[in-house]
């Protein structure tokens, strides 16, 4: 027993110290695979030894913790807001009234004001013990579930930390995994998000954890007191906590500086105006603080900031062009999207041709007419927008844009549902871009995940009558592909492979790539997970829907409507005869079907990992075993199976069995 516990000490020490390496100082010293092997082998250690699991174990870092409630608790000191300025003039008069207070030698600390949501953390006995929001600066909530699932926030600390402090810093949303987020929205034919910093609150007070920690978040300390170890600047506190295994604003890349002089604070200032939109995150402005503590103190506060620090805040860039024409694109689910097509213009360090006005009602509000000079901005969105217009310079006789009422792809009359923004081509299952669109989101790598078949071969596929449907794909031939632009044996050959491997794909997949509005990967699992077969799914009532964890009346109502369309029907009808999968192979599916067999898993596997493979081998009653012997009773193989046991298997004449066929013989009630 003491050398489980050993065991999962060790595990759990280089597990987070690997954490560190990666997500702390982007330094990593093994491969993801490997850390996968580990967390998971600390998985199973914790599962079967449950009175070791330790709350900050790194396997907490995967989320699957529920907070139904978040509870309120008190800041043990206010968390105070900083005073803001836009103007240079206001640092400068900022700066000298410090002068008049501090009349000796001081140091100032510029940093990068990062654009998140504030949080406090506490630590007790170098193990994180509760996180907090800001909330109303006085109360916050607690969310340390789901803060413990942020990679680069130590759940343990290093080196000699104080016995008890609390830190203070700023969660974001890395602009790299906000952005691969609403890609993930665009696939599943949702609504994307609109400001990373929204979502990062939002991300934060999401009851299930496993939810924060898919979104990446991340989080740069920028405050640390504790009443031992004390500093006696904030800059060398920044560095301890650093010591400490926080990730702080590094002096070398330049996100944090001692200066001494008004030049040098302009100097930072200028500096990150301009760089600003280089960073893989947002920021808003720049902190200044005066370094030292004592002179903090003298300073003293107002009744809701700090008098020894200012925030200078940037002007969102903004800059003027001409509207040249409005175009209107059509998504896969029928949405239609007005985009600005303008003059090319230099914003923000990219050129800007085009600027998403979302829906009728932008176009109504901005009034706009053709040729127009308008205000384009990139501030908080990704995508620039346009904020007005400059009326004195407008035509008299400028032509207003007028929202168009048919489909610019199929003609088809567009609708309007009562209470929402976005117009829609109904005509689903006629509208060139929304069948392709939906065929490029069946195959795409998160849904059915069909090696060799691209976008651009869907297109042709579909302009050659071929396909017209998802279930269409399954019946493809080998002549028929040949026929096409740019295609050979061996592309021919590995599409119609793509395709025959995709019937192993698990139900949830399967769930998420048909394309229901609104039914993205997680809420495909959670449907999954909860109806396990696509009838009982078909069958449920509004109200089994909605009661299912995270699912609202709008995917209810979606989900519903899907089902009731013939046509989506009899496409599952289709799909189903050709081999896919509508039901959910589970973990809690725990039977003897595999009692008595010893079976060596061999090779890379599509739709699993190799240790979930031999943790249903063994949840299904049979044994792993590593080499090939006349007491196997098959070998589980998947693509690239060692050529040396290959042989073995043949010589004995061992059953070769692939992945489906494997899933196929521990599912069903035979
Ligand atoms: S120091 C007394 N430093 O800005 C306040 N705040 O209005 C001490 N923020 O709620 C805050 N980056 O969430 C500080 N480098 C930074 C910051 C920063 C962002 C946020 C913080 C606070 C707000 C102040």
């Amino acid at each position: 027993m003491e050398e489980i516990q050993k065991k999962i000490a060790a595990l759990s020490e280089e597990l987070e110290q690997h954490n560190y390496n990666y997500y702390v100082l982007s330094n990593p010293t093994i491969s993801d695979f490997e850390f996968d092997q580990k967390l998971k082998e600390l998985e199973a250690l914790e599962k079967q030894y449950p009175q070791f699991a330790d709350p900050n174990s790194p396997t907490k870092r995967v989320g699957g913790d529920i907070t139904k409630n978040f509870q309120t608790i008190k800041h043990k000191t206010p968390m105070l807001s900083l005073s803001n300025t836009y103007s240079k003039e206001e640092i400068i008069e900022w700066e000298e009234r410090v002068n008049k207070v501090i009349d000796t030698h001081h140091e100032y600390v510029c940093e990068l004001k990062y654009d998140g949501v504030a949080i406090s953390i506490t630590y007790e006995n170098g193990e994180i013990k509760h996180a907090i929001t800001r909330g109303d600066g006085v109360q916050g909530e607690e969310v340390t579930a789901n803060v413990r699932t942020i990679r680069s926030i130590p759940l343990k600390l290093k080196g000699n930390y104080p016995g008890e402090f609390e830190i203070r810093g700023e969660i974001f949303f890395p602009l790299d995994n906000f952005n691969d987020l609403n890609r993930k929205k665009r696939e599943a034919g949702e609504d994307e998000y609109m400001n990373p910093r929204n979502t990062a609150s939002g991300t934060l007070k999401q009851q299930d954890s496993s939810i924060v920690a898919e979104r990446g978040l991340d989080c740069f300390l920028y405050s640390f007191h504790s009443d031992e170890n004390e500093k006696e600047t904030h800059f060398d506190s920044v560095a301890f906590a650093g010591e400490l295994g926080f990730k702080i604003p590094l002096a070398k890349n330049n996100y944090i500086k001692k200066c001494s002089s008004i030049d040098e604070i302009m100097e930072f200032v200028d500096y990150w105006d301009k760089q600003r939109d280089f960073l893989n995150f947002q920021i808003d402005g720049i902190v200044i603080k005066v370094n030292s503590y004592a002179q903090q103190e003298e300073l003293g506060y107002t009744a809701k900031s700090p008098r020894w620090a200012i925030a200078y805040k940037f002007k969102a860039e903004e800059v003027t062009t001409i509207l040249e024409e409005v175009t209107y694109q059509v998504g896969r689910t029928g949405a239609i999207t007005p985009v600005a097509n303008l003059k090319p213009v230099l914003l923000a360090g990219t050129t800007v041709k085009r600027a998403s006005l979302h829906n009728s009602d932008q176009i109504e509000k901005l009034d706009l007419h053709l040729k127009d000079s308008v205000f384009v901005e990139k501030g908080g969105e990704i995508i620039p927008k346009i904020v007005g217009v400059e009326l004195d310079k407008r035509d008299p006789l400028a032509e207003k844009v007028k929202f168009i009422e048919n489909c610019p792809e199929c003609g088809h009359e567009l609708i309007r549902k009562e209470g929402e923004a976005q117009h829609y081509c109904p005509n689903e299952n006629g509208c060139p871009p929304q069948i392709t669109g939906k065929i490029q989101h069946f195959i795409s790598r998160k849904a059915m995940d069909i090696d060799g078949l691209g976008a651009e071969t869907v297109e042709l596929l579909y302009n050659q009558h071929l396909i017209e449907n998802i279930a269409d794909l399954y019946t493809l031939e080998y002549d028929q592909i040949m026929a096409l632009e740019r295609m050979a044996d061996k592309s021919t050959q590995n599409l119609l492979d793509g395709i025959q491997a995709s019937k192993a794909q698990p139900f949830e997949r399967v769930l998420f790539a048909i394309g229901i509005r609104f039914v993205g990967e997680t809420v495909a699992k959670k449907l999954a997970k909860h109806f396990k077969n696509i009838d009982a799914l078909i069958q449920a009532s509004f109200e089994e829907l909605v009661n299912v964890d995270e699912i609202g009346e709008k995917i209810a109502i979606s989900v519903q409507q899907f089902f009731q369309d013939e046509k989506n029907l009899e496409i599952i009808d289709r799909l189903k005869s050709f081999g896919l999968q509508f039901e959910i192979v589970e973990a809690e599916n725990a039977s003897n079907k595999l009692e008595g067999k010893s079976i060596v898993v061999s090779g890379v596997f599509e739709t699993m990992s190799r240790n979930e493979l031999k943790e249903l081998i063994e949840l299904n009653g049979g044994k792993n075993v590593g080499s090939i012997s006349k007491k196997t009773s098959f070998v589980l193989a998947g693509e690239n199976m060692g050529p040396s046991k290959y042989e073995k298997a043949n010589e004995l004449e061992i059953p070769i069995i692939s992945e489906e066929e494997f899933l196929n013989m521990i599912k069903g009630d035979a």
